[in-house]
């Protein structure tokens, strides 16, 4: 074969475009903005390889641009931007970036655990207001984490990191999964499955840590919003669309439950204006994997996926 051509969609760490260069011929996309369509096409139409961010969606058209496409290695874990059957159809392989985010994202999830509980977003926003304020017995009382119970929502690598760290606050472990977790790492972390109703009508906190795809679509509905307590917090640092944005607005304006805290949205990058008005709601831009050291291991992990295809070894972490 000649030398493969290799397409970087969007700025990633150096390293990774270093890697790609012993297998292959590199053109990358080298400004935050997005690349335009145009020029994007124009790569795709002699690309042997794509590196996609997860703002790229590789759909029939976007395949249909890039006929020698044999793989498309995207630098997330999550891959709902993909459309994997249809990439898997044109025999052209994909792989994600797993386990390298794992401990970034649950620091973040703790970290929005924390805000949202100790109302730390609205004490910011006071002090930044300019508007004059001085210590109170009961100013801004939050709530404490230890002896409470949270309930995780996909008990993956993220979901199990984020347990063990909310073990360290004292807090119990309930989850929701389709499969068990190992009766090892269920004693480690104290956690016990249960199924969603249970999980939402007991968890002091929700935190939603499951993949997003057509089953998970509003899994977080006005339903669902409903059998949680009045006095619980939600937490998502997954996918925006896991959660019914307008019927979360609602609930949280209405008292159905006590707090939000979201690091992804359902139409990102907008987020629902009734979540802006609101001041029981923590909001921060989908910063979940956003370390230098998480961004630069995905790079290389998504490179060592091209290099893996190229070279022989095959990739490391295909999708299936
Ligand atoms: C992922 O990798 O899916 C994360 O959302 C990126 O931050």
């Amino acid at each position: 074969m000649t030398t493969p051509k290799i397409v970087v969609t969007g700025r990633i760490p150096e390293p990774g475009i270093d890697l790609m260069k012993e297998v292959g011929e590199v053109w990358a996309w080298t400004h935050d903005d997005p690349i335009p369509h145009d020029i994007r096409n124009e790569q795709l139409a002699s690309a042997d390889a794509v590196v996609t961010i997860l703002t790229d969606t590789v759909d029939e058209a976007f395949l249909d641009a890039a006929p020698n496409l044999k793989i498309v290695a995207n630098v997330a874990v999550g891959y709902n931007n993909i459309n994997v059957p249809a990439c898997h159809a044109r025999g052209v392989t994909v792989t994600n970036t797993p386990g390298v985010l794992t401990d970034a994202t649950a620091d973040l999830a703790m970290g929005l655990i924390l805000m949202a509980t100790r109302r730390l977003g609205e004490g910011e926003r006071l002090i930044r207001s300019g508007a004059p304020w001085k210590w109170g017995m009961f100013m801004m009382l939050g709530t404490g984490l230890q002896g409470r119970q949270l309930g995780i929502v996909g008990m993956g690598g993220i979901g199990q990191a984020l347990a063990q760290r909310a073990r360290a606050f004292g807090m119990s472990i309930v989850y929701h999964n389709r499969s068990a977790v190992s009766a090892d790492i269920e004693d480690a972390l104290s956690a016990r499955r249960c199924d969603l109703e249970e999980l939402l009508a007991t968890s002091d906190v929700v935190s939603l840590n499951c993949p997003y795809s057509q089953e998970t679509h509003h899994l977080i509905d006005a339903q669902a919003l409903s059998t949680m307590r009045d006095d619980a917090v939600l937490i998502n640092t997954a996918r925006g669309p896991i959660v019914d944005e307008s019927a979360l607005v609602d609930a949280l304006v209405s008292g159905g439950i006590s707090a939000a805290a979201l690091d992804v949205f359902e139409h990102e990058p907008e987020v629902h204006p009734g979540l802006l008005d609101l001041d029981n709601v923590v909001l921060v831009p989908h910063l979940g994997s956003a370390t230098i050291e998480t961004r630069t291991a995905m790079a290389t992990l998504a490179a060592q996926n091209v290099v893996g295809y190229f070279d022989g070894s095959g990739p490391v972490t295909p999708v299936t």
